[in-house]
């Protein structure tokens, strides 16, 4: 074939001595350069006037005038969330009515920390610009931009002379999983958020664990810190040796990221599985967990925190998708509500099995619901700062999805003081 081509080709072109005169060809190369020229054009100022890439800084507030208080040490506190949501309000409005409004994205609190008796707060903050801007004259511009704002920060008065510092996605990493309960997406402090289909990517979950036994997936469970994970107690009445079990993280238990052994378990001494009481259990790992953006703790509720009936919570798990099914490889989400006790415990529900130390969550016609092989696993809750919460822990249910028969979990919040006597967090 190619033999041919060449044969045919050859004469056609070579018998013309002028060929480079031939208008045809010159009009050819004309439209080749301009054509060439454009493109090249074109593609330079995209990438110079208009491709706009996230960058990341990192600032450090010492507030003067708001004492620290033992409630400002966890995210979960009304306290935390009303003084970071008053930080966070008060820098986006300042950078919105700025040159930078329309390269400011948004400004995170990552941390409060004790400062004295004050308090300071470690705050993040995502900007977008294009490559002509050099990173260093922004710097400038946020620097002067904040120090206006901190001369006349309203009720907050916060030591003016803060700096800024230009960081890496990866420092930005770090900065948010030292904290509790930051999916990837926060993490990025990405605008859109999206919770769709069934199936969930990595970096959704980074709290889920696999809890296996001989090697093969027998419950889920939650990452708390880098050494615990919680799960339920009724995960251990089969295998209760620890030296049976690993634990992997990733969404996949085929192709885990990573892969731990268990070195203790703690099931609560009083669980019942009669009546599925107290089906808590904690499991320490054979060693600490860095984390990473797909891989860190949950925040855990303070005792008093309330989960609201009605409101929406996610569990996830590799359990079977129906009744006596199999489990699955790939982890999944599902999209359920908070029932009250009182309501779940009707005759034509549980009838009064649903304990204190327990809450139920699923749809009204049924059909969203753990099952069989997510035991141990998280349900979890969304704040309004987006931090994720674990409310329950999947415990029982009859048969899965079934309407008027939700998935019962065991009530984190009841177990609050439990988990700080056995682990001191
Ligand atoms: N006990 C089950 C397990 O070992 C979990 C049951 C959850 N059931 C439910 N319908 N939500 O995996």
């Amino acid at each position: 074939m190619e033999t041919r081509h060449e044969m045919r080709a050859g004469p056609v072109r070579g018998s013309s001595t002028s060929r480079f005169l031939n208008p045809c060809v010159v009009g050819f190369v004309v439209v080749a350069v301009v054509v060439i020229l454009a493109v090249t054009i074109g593609l330079l100022v995209h990438f110079l006037a208009f491709d706009q890439k996230p960058y990341f800084y990192r600032s450090s507030f010492q507030i003067l005038n708001v004492n620290y208080s033992e409630q400002l040490s966890s995210p979960g506190t009304r306290e935390y969330r009303i003084l970071s949501e008053r930080i966070e309000s008060l820098i986006s409005k300042t950078f919105r009515e700025s040159d930078l409004r329309n390269q400011f994205i948004r400004a995170y609190v990552v941390k409060l920390r004790r400062d004295g008796n004050g308090v300071r707060a470690d705050i993040v903050m995502k900007f977008k610009f294009t490559r002509n801007n050099n990173g260093d004259s922004m710097k400038k511009k946020i620097e002067s931009i904040l120090h206006q704002m901190l001369n006349n920060s309203g009720n907050l008065e916060i030591n003016p002379s803060t700096e800024v510092t230009s960081i890496t996605d990866q420092d930005a990493v770090v900065l948010f999983t030292s904290e509790c309960g930051a999916r990837s997406d926060l993490i990025t402090l990405s605008e859109e958020r999206i919770i769709g289909g069934t199936k969930a990517e990595e970096g959704d979950w980074p709290w889920q664990v696999s809890l296996q036994a001989n090697n093969g997936h027998h419950c889920g469970g939650v990452l708390i810190s880098n050494t615990w994970v919680l799960t339920a107690a009724h995960c251990f009445r089969r295998y209760p040796d620890p030296y049976t079990w690993t634990a992997t993280f990733g969404i996949s238990t085929k192709i885990p990221k990573l892969r731990i052994r268990v070195r203790n378990i703690i099931v609560h001494s009083n669980y019942n599985p009669v009546t599925h009481e107290n089906d808590i259990a904690l499991v320490q790992l054979n060693r600490e967990v860095t984390f990473t953006k797909n891989i860190h703790r949950v925040c855990l509720p303070a005792p008093t925190h309330n989960i609201v009936p009605g409101s929406i919570a996610y569990v996830t798990g590799w359990g079977s998708r129906r009744y006596g099914g199999n489990t699955v490889t790939d982890l999944e989400q599902a999209r359920v509500r908070i029932i009250r006790n009182s309501v779940c415990n009707a005759p034509d529900k549980y009838n009064g099995a649903i304990l204190p130390g327990m809450v139920c969550a699923g749809v009204p016609n049924g059909g969203v619901d753990a099952c069989q092989g997510d035991s141990g696993g998280p349900l979890v809750q969304e704040d309004s700062r987006r931090l994720w919460f674990l409310v329950g822990i999947v415990s029982w249910g009859y048969q899965c999805g079934l309407p008027d028969k939700p998935g019962v979990y065991t009530r984190v919040t009841a177990y609050r003081n439990w988990i700080l006597q056995e682990i001191g967090i």
